[in-house]
């Protein structure tokens, strides 16, 4: 298998285990004197991740020079349950000491156009730069069980060609608002990794990781970093057809 494919019995281990890569990529980072930049997947897979980072992790590691930003967000206000600054604000972020400067959300509650355009200058100003676009030191995405990453789905594939930092888009059914990076920014990043649970995710893992035709219909395909390392965390039911 390669190694780039790791798979855990649980989604408890899964996270556990990427808990301590993220401390242990922070302690390089800070031993260096380098702030380190990372952009939170949204939705549900995460949950876990972050509930760990905060109530077992909050003073393994100095978060004063650790960025926050996420990939995407639904444009609803931080408060309302379907935002995943919301998500990770009260499992993680407000149990650790980090400068409230280092928190780079996305304003759902804006109007997504502005706010779009906004955030892209805010990510410009706080992460370094590569090929002249922004480079996040960690991307973490999640994956639809309709092969989609961040905001990016099927059918609006151009926005992994995007020249922009951040689009607005619709999600396909719901037609609910969100502003995500663009697929070129998150191939630019040093390290991106897929955190993957759930059966009902194995089909597309299989189709993803083995290349099979049918993975040109899912976005998450054509994440493919330029210059950095992809790791994909499954738990077993994902892995399932591995
Ligand atoms: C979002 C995410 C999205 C998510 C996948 C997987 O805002 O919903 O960024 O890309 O990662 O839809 O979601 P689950 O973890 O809930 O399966």
């Amino acid at each position: 298998m390669d190694k780039n494919i790791k798979i855990f019995p649980t989604p408890y281990e899964l996270a556990e285990n990427f808990a301590e890569e993220i401390v242990s990529l922070i302690k390089e980072s800070n031993e260096k004197g380098m702030p380190f930049t990372v952009a939170l997947s949204g939705g549900s897979t995460p949950g876990l991740l972050f509930s760990l980072l905060g109530d077992h992790f909050a003073k393994s590691v100095s978060w004063e020079a650790v960025h926050f930003f996420w990939g995407d967000e639904r444009c609803v206000s931080p408060d309302n349950k379907e935002s995943n600054f919301g998500l990770t604000k009260g499992k993680f972020l407000d149990k650790i000491e980090i400068p409230s400067s280092n928190i780079h959300r996305i304003r759902g509650e804006e109007d997504p156009v502005s706010e779009a355009l906004r955030y892209s200058d805010e990510i410009l100003t706080f992460t370094d730069s590569r090929d002249g676009l922004p480079l996040f030191n960690l991307f973490i995405l999640g994956l639809g069980d309709d092969g989609h990453t961040a905001s990016i789905f099927p059918g609006q594939t151009e926005l992994l060609k995007s020249g922009k930092i951040c689009e607005v888009v619709s999600h396909p059914f719901s037609h609910q608002q969100r502003i995500t990076i663009t697929g070129k920014v998150i191939n630019n990043s040093d390290r991106i990794t897929f955190l993957v649970t759930g059966k009902n995710k194995a089909g597309i893992v299989e189709n993803i990781i083995n290349k099979r035709p049918d993975a040109l219909n899912f976005p998450a395909y054509f994440i493919v970093p330029v210059y950095g390392k992809l790791t994909w965390f499954v738990d077993k039911e994902a892995a399932a057809l591995l």
